[in-house]
């Protein structure tokens, strides 16, 4: 099977906090998943598994054969900034670093040399239309152009899954749409997207299938 990412028996415990229960789950290569159920269902503890942010109290998290529950913490560090792109609801963006830079800074960590850096950060800042803003500090941009930055950051070192975590939970809903359009395109033209969203007709309009959630478990998965 070509999984990109397969979840097996994923349980995460906090203490006496069960925040998962028990998830499995396999996404395909260019599937486009949307996560969805009430607050506090494991929504994004299942995206720090995979993101390999942390690890699972038991079961096993598999990335394009990878089992990452066997990895060193250098190594899971690697692959967070080589294999995963992450997008976040409030940006996460470097407040002193301009556009470009903050761009530029996810291929700078994995080794590229600055020029080539930039030169895929500009590539991605004209794609994604927000060129004209290359030297801006993220504090003066509209919060859809902070995501649409957010996106360039994390398609930066081309990643086998893109992560988002409510991308449009802070925008509006003019420019949580287009920041949808953009997620949708970007599926479009192959890329593997797991999404976190309170928006059912974003997450339908968005996903190839649905997961909803409720207290740790999956509750049901439709195809959108
Ligand atoms: N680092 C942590 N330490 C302790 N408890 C945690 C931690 N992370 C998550 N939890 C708990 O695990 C449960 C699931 O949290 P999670 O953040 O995954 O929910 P969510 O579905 O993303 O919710 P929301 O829609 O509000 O973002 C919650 O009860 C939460 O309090
Ligand atoms: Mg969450």
């Amino acid at each position: 099977m070509n999984a990109v990412v397969q979840v097996e028996a994923v349980r995460k415990e906090y203490g006496e906090t069960v925040a998962l229960a028990g998830v499995t789950l396999s996404i395909g290569a260019g599937e486009a998943v949307a996560i969805m159920g009430p607050s506090g269902s494991g929504k994004s503890t299942l995206l720090n598994m995979i993101a390999g942010l942390d690890r699972p109290s038991s079961g096993l998290v598999t990335v394009q054969g990878e089992e990452l529950t066997r990895m060193s913490e250098g190594a899971l560090a690697r692959y967070r900034r080589r294999r995963i792109g992450m997008v976040f609801q409030f940006f996460n963006l470097l407040d002193d670093l301009p556009v470009l830079e903050n761009v530029a800074l996810s291929a700078r960590l994995v080794g590229t040399p600055r020029r080539q850096a930039r030169t895929r950060a500009l590539e991605l800042l004209e794609e994604l239309g927000i060129a004209d803003r290359r030297d801006a500090y993220p504090a003066t941009l509209s919060g859809g152009q902070r995501q649409r930055v957010g996106v360039a950051r994390a398609l930066m070192n081309r990643p086998a899954l893109l992560l988002a975590d409510e991308p449009t939970g802070a925008l509006d809903s003019r420019s949580g749409e287009q920041v949808m359009d953009l997620l949708l395109d970007l599926n479009q033209i192959g890329q593997t997207l797991m999404l976190v969203t309170h928006d059912h007709r974003l997450a339908e309009r968005c996903a190839t299938r649905v997961v909803h959630f409720a207290d740790g478990r999956i509750a049901e998965m439709e195809a959108a």
